[in-house]
């Protein structure tokens, strides 16, 4: 798969130097009025080779990501006389790189793109893997493409305007990613705020192993037929609350959602598989520490039901990632409607 990330010091260095290869390339930049106002400036100051690129703006937020928004931007990218040559870079967070990502895959059936990701959550996640993802109504990501021919740059400067929601939005992917395949990077992460160094503002160390981590999984399996289904851990839950929470109008980031998917497949493993106590215990009582997490109980009529809209799940019952221990995660297994309604908030662990 022709998708690749570069992370180091000198990143829009390499972007800069990577751009000086393609002189006849219409360029344009896609943003969000954050991204135009924190992040902009920042990248054309240190990429020379953007001067005078275009820029494409979308209103920022979940529901920037639809097909008349994507009509709408190959129309003013045909206006401005995009050709096959051209160059699409998206920047911001995953809104902005699953949907600059779409339409560099569709463009004239597919134009270079570039995912310059401004969030901790796209860093870690979204702009990894080529996954490019399009809403139909409120149904997430109904329609998306593996975009192959993308490529990510880091700036670890872009996170410094980002709200901590925002940033403890993002680091609940660092969690996932830790628990799913690295036993050390848990340790390591579970000894304070891992996503916060207070001299440098970030820990890039490990940001840069979670997205090591995550670009390995992609490398093993891109098109998500086996292992990197371990990448969905604690999202089916995830999935159902972030329903929850739209029919209702609350408010709810997406690794909010993932931290309590994340708490109750603990739970889950610990009950059904040999996953140890001591762990479990230790892994809910930080996620409470650091995340509000959702009383499952509350709701748990609809999350019943929009786990049977899921499709993998058939027969009263559903088909979980869970974990025998950190770092050893178990694809499909079968969960009860009476193992889900058994989990409670708070209990001994
Ligand atoms: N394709 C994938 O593999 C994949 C994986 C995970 C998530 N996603 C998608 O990613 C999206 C969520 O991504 P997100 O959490 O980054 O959301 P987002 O793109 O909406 O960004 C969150 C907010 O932060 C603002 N922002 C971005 N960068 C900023 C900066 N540097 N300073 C200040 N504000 C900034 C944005 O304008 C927005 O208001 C969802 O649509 C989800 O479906 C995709």
């Amino acid at each position: 798969m022709n998708s690749t990330s570069s992370f180091s010091k000198n990143n829009l260095l390499l972007l800069n130097s990577y751009l000086a290869t393609k002189p006849n390339s219409k360029r344009f930049i896609l943003v969000d009025e954050n991204t135009f106002k924190h992040c902009l400036p920042i990248l054309i100051d240190n990429v020379e080779q953007l001067y005078g690129a275009e820029i494409l703006e979308v209103e920022q937020g979940e529901k920037s990501k639809q097909l008349t928004i994507v009509e709408n931007l190959c129309g003013a990218m045909i206006e401005s006389s995009a050709d096959k040559d051209s160059i699409l870079v998206s920047l911001g967070g995953g809104v902005i790189s699953d949907l600059g990502g779409f339409v560099a895959s569709v463009f004239k059936r597919g134009i270079s793109h570039i995912a310059i990701p401004t969030t901790l959550l796209a860093m870690i996640d979204a702009s990894i893997g080529a996954k490019t993802g399009i809403n139909i109504g409120e149904v997430k990501n109904q329609v998306g493409t593996f975009n192959t021919n993308s490529q990510t740059f880091f700036h670890l400067e872009f996170l410094n305007t980002l709200s901590k929601r925002q940033v403890l939005n993002g680091a609940a992917e660092m969690f996932k990613i830790a628990l799913v395949s690295d036993e050390k990077l848990w340790d390591t992460m579970k000894q304070g705020k891992p996503w916060n160094n207070k001299k440098q503002g970030f820990d890039s160390k490990l940001i840069e192993k979670c997205i090591k981590l995550k670009e390995d999984i992609v490398m093993q399996d891109p098109l998500e037929q086996g292992k990197r289904k371990i990448l969905n851990f604690g999202h089916s839950l995830a999935h159902a609350f972030e329903s929850i929470a739209l029919q209702k109008d609350s408010d709810l980031l997406h690794g909010e959602a993932v931290v309590s998917g994340i708490y109750y497949a603990i739970k889950l493993s610990n009950k059904k598989l040999s996953f140890p106590q001591s762990k479990a215990t230790e892994i809910c009582e930080y996620l409470k520490k650091n995340y509000h997490i959702i009383d499952i109980q509350k709701d748990i009529d609809l999350v019943i039901n929009y786990l049977y809209a899921d499709k993998k799940n058939i027969n009263n019952e559903f088909r979980f990632i869970l974990l025998e221990d950190i770092a050893k995660p178990i694809i499909n297994y079968t969960i009860s409607k009476e193992d889900l309604l058994s989990l409670r908030l708070t209990d001994n662990h």
